[in-house]
């Protein structure tokens, strides 16, 4: 990825003193109360706000939160809680400043936040005026939002445009970093697994990776979308029968090639979905009429396990049967230790694949866990992220 990264500029001192402004993704989880339930995404933004102040400068970061009305700053939206957690990991108060467009006051060495970037009128629609008002607030603009990278928005777009040097973050550049080794580069055999609940959702991902994988094993509904193309019984469980036709295109694709789609050969079914519903475990060709599929059967798992293991790289999203329900959870469970206990580079994107991750304790046997959920499909998808052009664009490179 040909673009300016931050750490080079700290390398060359060219950081100290200078007035930055981190684009970040805290965009985190919180419950009814407001309190954060999950803090990756704030962790994981601190190496780069960590290396602005070493490197001496002054420091503003921004992040979104949430979806809200442009021009309304409502509690819920507040970054309050963000700031807070950030001062804890950060082990010093971070200040929240609200109206902070036309002027922010921060020293080298002191760090603010600046209150959600998307109660600023114009910055979904990536406003020229708001961006080039944001960018005459710093001397280096610093993209570190993986997961925002996919949005062309104010702060992730137009102010890389005019910001006076625009530059990626430690975070966005070990994000790409991770998913060029898996996607451009691959150690081979290189196996995908895609799951979800429709086919419709992740059809461009599905057909992007089967010019590019050796194995894609598919789970959930998309997976009986895909047993509908094989031919075998599916019962009334979860799928799309209009999407047949492109679910078989994908499998031939793959076989032209010498790749494969590995079709389940049994699964674990039930009449009811409910955790306390009886599983029965039966070879896929024995799906009744009126049996729902909600994970594969043990011999399906092991031989997927078996190819996971010999594998030289993975791209996990998604996991293959109600994993939240014990009784259909081994498949799930059987593939997240297969990918623990593989040599190869593993890369796994997504809110309810990192809950998998989480459920099995493997997250230190994960290659690389990505903090993008729409901006980790996309680069699935082959796409260019916004995100990424205009850094790129800035280096000189496109
Ligand atoms: C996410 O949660 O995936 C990112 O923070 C992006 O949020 P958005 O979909 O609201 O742009």
């Amino acid at each position: 990825m040909n673009v300016l990264r931050f750490s080079d500029l700290c390398a060359q001192g060219q950081a100290k003193g200078q007035k930055v402004f981190i684009r970040a993704d805290l965009n985190v989880p919180q419950d009814d109360a407001g309190a954060i339930t999950e803090d990756t995404r704030i962790r994981a933004s601190v190496p780069c706000i960590q290396m602005a102040l070493d490197a001496g400068a002054a420091v503003m970061v921004t992040s979104h939160l949430g979806r809200p009305t442009e021009g309304e700053l409502k509690a819920a939206d507040s970054l309050a809680p963000v700031a807070k957690r950030l001062g804890e990991l950060l082990g010093r108060e971070v200040p929240l400043i609200q109206d902070w467009v036309d002027g922010v006051q921060v020293q080298p060495g002191q760090v603010v936040l600046l209150e959600n970037c998307r109660v600023n009128q114009g910055e979904k629609k990536n406003d020229e005026a708001l961006s080039r008002k944001m960018a005459a607030l710093c001397d280096i603009y610093i993209n570190d939002a993986f997961g925002t990278a996919h949005r062309a928005e104010a702060t992730t777009y137009g102010i890389a445009q005019f910001a006076p040097i625009a530059c990626a973050g430690p975070l966005l550049a070990a994000e790409i970093d991770a998913l060029h080794q898996a996607l451009a580069n691959p150690k081979r055999p290189l196996v995908a697994i895609v799951a979800g609940s429709k086919v419709s959702t992740k059809l461009t991902i599905l057909q992007s990776l089967a010019s590019k994988v050796d194995q894609l094993i598919v789970g959930g509904g998309i997976a009986n979308t895909f047993m509908l193309a094989a031919g075998l019984p599916i019962g009334k469980s979860l799928a799309e029968p209009d999407l047949v036709g492109d679910a078989r295109a994908v499998m031939d694709a793959m076989k032209a090639r010498g790749a494969e789609v590995p079709i389940p050969t049994d699964v674990v079914t039930a009449k009811e979905f409910k955790a306390d519903a009886k599983a029965e475990v039966k070879p896929a060709a024995d799906v009744a009429p009126d049996d729902l599929i909600l994970d594969i059967g043990p011999d399906t798992a092991a031989r997927l396990a078996a190819q996971l293991k010999q594998a030289g790289t993975i791209v996990w999203n998604g996991p293959v049967g109600v994993f939240e329900m014990a009784p259909f959870e081994h498949g799930t469970r059987t593939i997240a230790q297969a990918i623990a206990e593989s040599a190869a580079f593993s890369i796994a994107g997504g809110g309810d694949t990192l809950a998998a991750i989480a459920k099995y304790g493997i997250e230190k046997d994960i290659g690389y866990i990505s903090t993008g959920g729409g901006a980790f499909l996309e680069v699935l998808e082959g796409k260019q992220l916004p995100a990424f052009e205009i850094l790129e664009k800035r280096a000189g490179g496109a």
